[in-house]
């Protein structure tokens, strides 16, 4: 890798020697990642700096961005495969993630949430928090040519935060934003994670008391209902992380560990139990108190909480509030307690939920809570606030029940003769003025082929621009779902 740098400092530097710089690249090939059968030739730049910078943000390491080659005339095989972890978004999934953000959209407005959007390319330290989460090992962060560091967003909340802070009183609360942004996380590869993905955020800045969480969970679920999916297919795990900070409490330990002890039993399900009492007696916490604390997790009901916590604990009291509003909103066969749902990012400081999947088969569909200490981090003052993050890529697993979407276009418009092309041209424009779609052909070319065309697009109406009509000042159109056919005044084109 070293020598890639070399190589494009040759480069940059104006050192750059075409001969020497190929030779190194030809050395350097044999080197190369293995590339997968689907390969094109192509005439292309060396994208063998990208591979050293790839492999550097994947270490956390830093490397500067220096500009690619722009000299090379070599012909070089490409890996048509997007990027490990990443995806290409042809037609048909692209209709199915406009489908998918069409309905996050729709149900943000009707909850009242306005869009926001921030940079996909951040400030590193945004990211940089100190209590072991797996999202900072996870980060793609580098130095830009400014020799300033900065990632990719894993996230939204942190760039969410940073905005608040920067508008300050000029925004006044309850702020209630929607966004809907990609993030990059060097995951491991399983089943609904990638290492770029599309969350779905809703977030409320203002509102200390659980009637906001209550909001939250109905939007997530009125989006659930909207797209099929029932509470025999889905469900939510609350709990409130002031449970654990009681048990904390109790013996003693200090506030600061309590973001590292989160983030540790959040793995409860990933790895196994005596690797998570090590690590919590790793942060300073007796036997006893490890104990306990693992006692408390296995809790799934709000009574056998309250027989172990005592009634007058603040966890409890937000828990039955939540409880109860779930009732109101009537989606109650939605939701159940589960004292293990932690969730594992640091900054969450109260209720805490996730939604999951009831056959088990895949992770967390989105998950959230509240964290009213996040902006103090960043320099700002302490505004309660809670929201939550729902992936595209693990609802589009379950393909079940994702629709089938097809291409859809109102006509498809053609000129049965070369010389009517101009014509057909002016007809498709006349429609587009009134608002309707307009597949054009823009060749001459057989009737059976435009059929064709016409079905695989799903157009509803065939024109045919031929010269007998157009003398006529009319054209043919054909009704493609019921055969029905008639002829009609151009001007009289809807
Ligand atoms: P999170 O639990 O890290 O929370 O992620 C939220 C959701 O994003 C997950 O439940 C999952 O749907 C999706 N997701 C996360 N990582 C991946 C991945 N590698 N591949 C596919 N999908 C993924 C957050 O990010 C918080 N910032 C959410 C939040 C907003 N909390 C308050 N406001």
């Amino acid at each position: 890798m070293r020598a890639i740098t070399n190589l494009s400092c040759l480069i940059h530097h104006n050192h750059y020697h075409p001969s020497l710089a190929s030779a190194v690249l030809r050395s350097l090939r044999h080197r190369l990642p293995v590339f997968s059968p689907s390969l094109i030739r192509v005439r292309a730049q060396s994208t063998s700096t990208s591979h050293a910078e790839l492999d550097n943000a994947r270490t956390g390491r830093s490397c500067s961005l220096d500009s690619p080659p722009t000299h090379l005339d070599v012909t070089q095989k490409i890996d048509v495969n997007p990027p490990k972890g990443t995806r290409d978004f042809p037609p048909e999934e692209m209709r199915l993630r406009n489908w998918l953000f069409q309905n996050f959209r729709e149900v943000s407005q009707l909850f009242g949430f306005e869009e926001v959007d921030f940079p996909v390319l951040e400030s590193e330290a945004l990211f940089i928090r100190k209590a072991g989460e797996e999202i900072r090992d996870q980060l793609y962060c580098f130095e830009d040519r400014g020799n300033r560091r900065v990632a990719l967003r894993p996230e939204l909340t942190p760039s969410l935060a940073r905005l608040v802070i920067q508008k300050g009183k000029s925004v006044s609360l309850p702020i209630k934003w929607f966004a809907i942004g990609q993030c990059w996380r060097y995951e491991r590869m399983t089943r609904g994670r990638r290492r770029e993905h599309y969350q779905w955020n809703m977030d409320i800045i203002g509102v200390p008391n659980v009637t906001a969480e209550a909001e939250l969970i109905s939007s997530i679920i009125t989006f659930f209902k909207r797209i099929g999916i029932t509470s025999s297919d889905v469900g939510f795990k609350v709990s409130s992380r002031k449970v654990l900070q009681e048990v904390l409490r109790r013996y003693s330990i200090p506030e600061s560990l309590f973001g590292r002890v989160c983030v540790i039993i959040d793995k409860l399900e990933k790895i196994p139990i005596d690797d998570i009492k090590k690590e919590l007696k790793s942060v300073e916490l007796s036997e006893d108190a490890v104990e306990e604390l693992l006692q408390i997790l296995s809790v799934k009901s709000l009574t056998k909480l309250e027989e172990k916590l005592g009634s007058s604990v603040e966890a409890l009291a937000d828990l039955k509030q939540l409880f109860l509003l779930a009732e109101k909103y009537g989606y109650s066969d939605w939701i159940q307690f589960d004292a293990s749902i932690v969730r594992g990012l640091a900054y969450y400081t109260g209720i805490v939920f996730e939604g999951f999947d009831r056959e088990g088969k895949l992770r967390a569909i989105c998950g959230g809570g509240r964290y009213d200490r996040l902006l103090s981090t960043f320099g700002g003052d302490d505004i309660p606030a809670c929201g939550f993050g729902f992936g595209d890529a693990v609802i589009v697993e379950e393909r079940g029940l994702m629709p089938e979407l097809s291409p859809q276009v109102q006509n498809i418009v053609c000129s049965l003769d070369q010389d009517l092309q101009s014509e057909a041209s002016s007809v498709a424009a006349r429609l587009r003025e009134k608002g309707q779609s307009v597949d054009l052909v823009l060749e001459s070319k057989p009737l059976k082929w435009v059929f064709k065309r016409a079905a695989r697009i799903n157009a509803q109406r065939l024109i045919i621009v031929g010269s007998t009509e157009w003398q006529k000042g009319m054209v043919s159109v054909k009704i493609l779902s019921s055969g029905e056919q008639y002829e009609i005044k151009i001007d009289e084109l809807e």
